[in-house]
């Protein structure tokens, strides 16, 4: 037995959760298995701009093997040529591309010039720009050379998605990027948004982050049910914070009646079924939210860790949404498991975006 200074584990108490913790990851793998049934349907080309590190080697053999994603190596062709060699792997399975050395940099340096010329770029900055990994693995997305980009193994969250951003852009109709998480629970399984970007989202960037988080939530096929938090119940604690909760639920009603969605609500009244029932009966939700969209960075950020660290959640991603083609970021220091899973959701987005495009 273990004294924890709270509770006294004892040896059961282990086994029950270990099998609890088997139960989850079973119901993680499900999800994800979804996903990677659909990207073997049609597998996509993806760019890894941190080719050199071991684990995104090791993560683009199995998405080769396993007909998840053609893979595309940046970084010095001799380095990653020696990884793959001390790894063990047959060099042929491998595209690598130099930033430093290689055909399309002039090409994409005079794209990326064309695109933020009026932004402040100039050529001779553009040409060297381009040489990083991340904004020549995001010029490889927007000119169409790969289909999507992961990165953020080795690079501040920031600092990855930045290049994207000046690159790639927002989807035409929508004004932001965002970040879900799955967060897969004791019991049930949540997605929340927007844990990731923006630091404090206007009612109207709050209610384009539920619709988009809800349209990514149906590609997992989950029926999403939203709930947009707060302090507040349904009026009960009017401050501009709450207010701009309230107000973001009607724009989301207003531009997709088609959507399960109620608000403004404390967390506990979106995940506790009964209390929707015996104190607001006339909420839109009934028998629990699973798409949980937070007022602000700080909350959404805040909740996942303490849910994955205090509530020993599973939990995925970040899942980025919104951009015009797919890039998506990893976790620093992500397993060769999240790097495979993140690519197959990003095969799943591309070819997604593309039916969107049709
Ligand atoms: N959605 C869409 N486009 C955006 C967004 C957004 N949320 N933010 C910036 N942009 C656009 C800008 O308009 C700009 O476009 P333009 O230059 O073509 O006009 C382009 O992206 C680049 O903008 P910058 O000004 O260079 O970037 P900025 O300094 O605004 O940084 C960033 C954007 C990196 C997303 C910033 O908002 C940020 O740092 N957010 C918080 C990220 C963070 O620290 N998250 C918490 C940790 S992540 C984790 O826990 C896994």
């Amino acid at each position: 037995a273990i004294e924890t200074g709270v509770a006294k584990i004892t040896e059961m108490d282990w086994d029950a959760y270990r099998e609890k913790l088997k139960e989850r990851l079973g119901l993680s793998k499900e999800i994800i298995r979804v996903m990677i049934h659909k990207a073997q349907q049609k597998p996509k080309k993806v760019v890894y701009p941190e080719g050199e590190e071991e684990n995104i080697i090791r993560a683009a053999h199995a998405v080769l093997n396993d007909g998840i994603a053609q893979p595309i190596l940046l970084g010095n062709e001799k380095i990653i040529k020696q990884e793959v060699e001390r790894i063990g792997y047959d060099l042929n399975e491998f595209t690598i591309i130099d930033p430093e050395n290689c055909d399309k940099c002039e090409d994409y340096a005079k794209a990326f010039f064309e695109r933020r010329k009026r932004k402040g770029a100039t050529l001779y900055d553009s040409r060297n720009l381009i040489r990083k990994p991340n904004y020549y693995g995001s010029m490889m997305v927007a000119q169409g050379d790969a289909d999507a980009m992961i990165s953020g193994y080795s690079t501040s969250y920031p600092n990855t998605i930045r290049p994207a951003l000046q690159c790639i852009g927002v989807r035409e109709g929508l004004s932001v990027v965002s970040g879900m998480y799955i967060v897969i629970a004791k019991k049930e399984t949540y997605f929340f948004a927007d844990c990731t970007v923006n630091v404090n989202p206007t009612k109207e960037q709050l209610a384009e982050i539920a619709i988009s988080t809800a349209d990514a939530v149906k590609e997992f096929n989950v029926e999403p049910k939203l709930a947009l938090l707060s302090f507040s119940n349904f009026g009960s604690a009017p401050y501009p914070e709450s207010v701009k909760v309230q107000e973001a639920v009607k724009l989301i009603k207003q531009k997709r009646p088609d959507l399960l969605v109620d608000g403004e609500m404390q967390a506990d009244t979106a995940v506790v079924p009964e209390i929707i029932e015996k104190i607001f009966p006339f909420a839109e939700i009934k028998g629990g939210a699973n798409v949980l969209i937070f007022p602000n960075l700080d909350a959404a950020n805040i909740a996942y860790k303490l849910m994955a660290r205090i509530g020993q959640a599973t939990v995925i991603g970040p899942i980025l949404l919104g951009m015009a083609k797919p890039v998506h970021v990893l976790q620093r220091g992500a397993s060769v498991d999240d790097i495979i899973n993140m690519t197959a959701i990003a095969v799943v987005d591309a070819e997604s975006k593309n039916i969107r495009r049709r």
